[in-house]
């Protein structure tokens, strides 16, 4: 196992009726912006449990963070902070709103002229004005983790920043929330935390017995849940796993001690960025292919994931690796989630070269655990996805 350290500062308020309990951890004089997405909190009662909560509260809201944050909204949102000297965020949404929370978290303290430099500049980010969730859709972890992901249509890019100040005060967890989320929803949340424990796991062992299963139990869980959960959202059993598993895939506990990987993250934003296909989706097309392409670096990994989760006992090493690589895309399948490029865009032609190209560009001229891929292998893993 690698050295590691390791904090995690955000309270997890979890179950049911927990929202109520907001007041107990914002501060009394608080003056709190609240921040949502398109307004299913409206339809689906959360909006409404929040503003009880909050009636003691001075409190401005900033409806209409779309899926995938937009930077040009998110400077609106800036605007308001400042003008109206808020001291408090908070979040009710999903990894969108989470995210572009904490974009303004940083942005609100940030001295430089530009904010989206927060984007592309290299330092993580210490200080951010506090913020909470409350956690509408399971998926992302951003509920319990520092990083966020910012898109910026006028250009097509789709970039990532993050760092210790940006860690949530507190999230509220409440299953019961999951009860309106349509179906398609439900299945990017499962395809994207099981992803999430992939991009930590599927490397290289490391003799780190215990990451291992604990990865492994967060998919089993989802594996085991993903059926009941499409099927009746309103089951509470399923609906906590659910939302427990999503959380626990990334909040920075899974990758204690372990290499880890995250290309596939890296070339599905691209997908998003160029296509707007939905960020689960884009994972389903490029993880299958990037495991194929590097099967001799992964096989080790794909054989035990197929004989622990999958319990694929027969055959060899590489035959159990590779039915690990079908048993994920039927899964994938099986939610009802395609993986191929051209299942979601006609204009994939020379998508591997652009993206390439944003790559070196970039100089990401290494990703994956190894820090080997080069901008053309990250290209015929692309077409592969076609
Ligand atoms: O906008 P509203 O009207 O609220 O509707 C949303 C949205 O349309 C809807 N929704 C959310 N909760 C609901 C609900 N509908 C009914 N009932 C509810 N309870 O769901 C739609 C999608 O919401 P969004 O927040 O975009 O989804 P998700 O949580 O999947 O977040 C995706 C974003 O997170 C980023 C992705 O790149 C993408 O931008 N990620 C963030 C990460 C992080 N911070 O750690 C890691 C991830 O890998 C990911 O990159
Ligand atoms: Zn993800």
């Amino acid at each position: 196992m690698n050295n590691f350290k390791y904090k995690n500062p955000t309270k997890i308020l979890f179950g049911k009726g927990q929202i109520e309990n907001l007041t107990e951890e914002i501060p009394a004089n608080a003056k709190i912006l609240m921040l949502y997405g398109g307004g299913s909190i409206k339809k689906n009662g959360i909006y409404d449990q929040v503003k009880k909560a909050l009636k003691n509260y001075e409190v401005i809201e900033f409806g209409g963070i779309p899926a995938n944050p937009e930077y040009d909204i998110l400077l609106r949102a800036l605007q308001l902070i400042k003008s109206e000297n808020i001291t408090f965020m908070l979040a009710v949404g999903g990894g969108s709103v989470i995210d572009g929370t904490k974009f303004l978290s940083a942005a609100a303290l940030y001295k430089g002229d530009t904010p989206w430099d927060l984007l592309t500049q290299k330092t993580p980010t210490l200080e951010g004005l506090p913020f909470g969730t409350v956690l509408t859709l399971p998926a992302t972890g951003s509920e319990m983790n520092s990083g966020a992901v910012i898109t910026r249509a006028e250009t097509k890019e789709k970039l990532a920043m993050g760092g210790p100040g940006l860690f949530p005060v507190f999230s509220i967890l409440d299953p019961q929330v999951i009860a309106s989320i349509p179906e398609r929803q439900l299945a990017n949340g499962i395809a994207d935390a099981f992803t999430h424990v992939l991009e930590q796991y599927m490397t290289y062992p490391i003799g780190a017995s215990l990451q291992d299963r604990m990865a492994e139990s967060v998919l089993q869980t989802l594996i085991e849940v993903a059926p009941v959960i499409i099927k009746n959202p309103k089951d509470y059993t399923a609906a906590s796993n659910f939302m427990w598993s999503c959380t626990m895939a990334l909040n920075g506990l899974l990758p204690l001690g372990v290499p880890t990987d995250w290309a596939v993250h890296a070339i599905g934003h691209e997908l998003t960025a160029l296509y707007g296909i939905d960020h689960a989706r884009t994972l389903a097309v490029i993880a299958p292919s990037h495991y194929r392409y590097n099967f001799d670096r992964k096989k080790e990994k794909l054989a035990l994931y197929a004989e622990r989760v999958w319990n694929i006992t027969e055959g060899t090493l590489e035959e159990k690796a590779n039915l690990g690589i079908e048993k994920t895309e039927s899964f994938f399948h099986e939610l009802g989630i395609k993986t191929k490029l051209s299942d979601y865009t006609e204009e994939f032609d020379g998508t591997a070269n652009v993206i390439s190209n944003r790559f070196k560009d970039r100089g990401w001229l290494g990703l994956g655990e190894h820090k080997a891929l080069s901008p053309s292998d990250v290209a015929k893993i692309v077409e592969m996805a076609y």
